[in-house]
């Protein structure tokens, strides 16, 4: 059905109360950073052999099931905290550790980040409403690997501004895609995406990054998500595997951080949207990780 709006509402959102720690059975192989307050400092490669990369490949389809899953879920009437639920026992029954839960303290096993929050929101008792936006995203260690996809959904009726948004962010994301290619400058990516929404002037958050991604959640490479350039010009290679995850906002591109340490929100909550597939640059161009599997 169309909706009835056309316009965005600015958000008043406010924390929620969050549930009890929820528990990863023992069997299941936990990533280096956890019972730490910030990770070892990674000191491997940027590239990565086709064994690496398939285990990568692994976890990403994974997490991207994970999403298809979750993401059925959502309607209006369903809290931010059920789908965490739901998303940490579909990962952990799948053999995976749910890579957000107690990466750097935060609480829980996804980021679910609903209309002016940019990202990092943290699911709670928050009840999502006809109208809203909210992103998942979702991260799986498997196998000594993860894989970091999130996708921004509609939650029933939503205002025709809100939807383009959220469809423009995914073409910005796609856009930045098809600009890997190897020999190319990291750079090219933030220029492609940011030249996209600059058509419809969107903001373009700068200080929440792409990065490298594999045997680490965060490998200590940076894709900026604007036209950095001259910086950032280090090429691109094949088997390097990073992610590319613009956050596009309606009005300004600065935020503001809840005093949970997590929640970025726009200064002027406007609304935000963002997209991020994890990829891997192949000898002519790249391919996304961050996939469903088939059927
Ligand atoms: N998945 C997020 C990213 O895209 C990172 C979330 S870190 C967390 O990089 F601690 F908030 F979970
Ligand atoms: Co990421
Ligand atoms: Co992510």
């Amino acid at each position: 059905m169309a909706s009835v709006l056309s316009q965005a509402p600015v958000g008043t959102l406010t924390p929620g109360a969050l549930s009890p720690e929820r528990a990863v059975p023992d069997h299941i192989e936990r990533p280096n950073y956890v019972g730490l307050a910030e990770p070892p400092k990674y000191t491997g490669p940027d590239a990565f052999d086709a064994t690496t990369v398939a285990r990568i490949r692994r976890a990403g389809q994974l997490a991207a099931d994970a999403m298809v899953a979750t993401g059925e879920l959502i309607r209006p009437g369903v809290t931010t905290d059920e789908l965490d639920a739901f998303a940490h026992d579909y990962l952990v029954r799948h053999g995976a550790y749910p890579s957000c839960l107690l990466y750097r303290g935060f609480p829980k096993s996804i980021c679910t980040s609903v209309n002016e929050v940019i990202c990092h929101g943290i699911p709670d008792s928050t009840v999502l409403n006809s109208g809203d936006i909210v992103n998942l995203d979702i991260t799986a260690f498997l196998d000594g690997a993860h894989g970091d996809h999130n996708v921004t959904f509609l939650v029933g009726d939503v205002d025709q501004e809100s939807q383009l948004l959220v469809e423009r962010t995914k073409e910005a994301m796609m856009r930045g895609i098809r600009a890997v290619k190897p020999g190319r400058p990291i750079n090219v990516i933030g220029r492609a995406i940011e030249s996209y929404a600059r058509r419809f002037k969107y903001g373009v958050v700068q200080e929440f990054i792409g990065h490298g991604v594999g045997p680490a959640f965060h490998t200590g490479l940076v894709i900026p998500h604007y036209d950095a350039a001259p910086e950032y010009s280090q090429p691109m290679e094949p088997g390097m595997v990073f992610t590319i995850e613009p956050m596009l906002t309606l009005g300004t591109r600065h935020w503001d951080m809840w005093e949970d340490g997590w929640t970025a929100v726009t200064r002027d909550r406007k609304r935000t949207a963002q997209f991020e597939h994890t990829i891997v640059v192949t000898q002519d161009g790249s391919e996304i990780l961050t996939l469903p599997s088939a059927g």
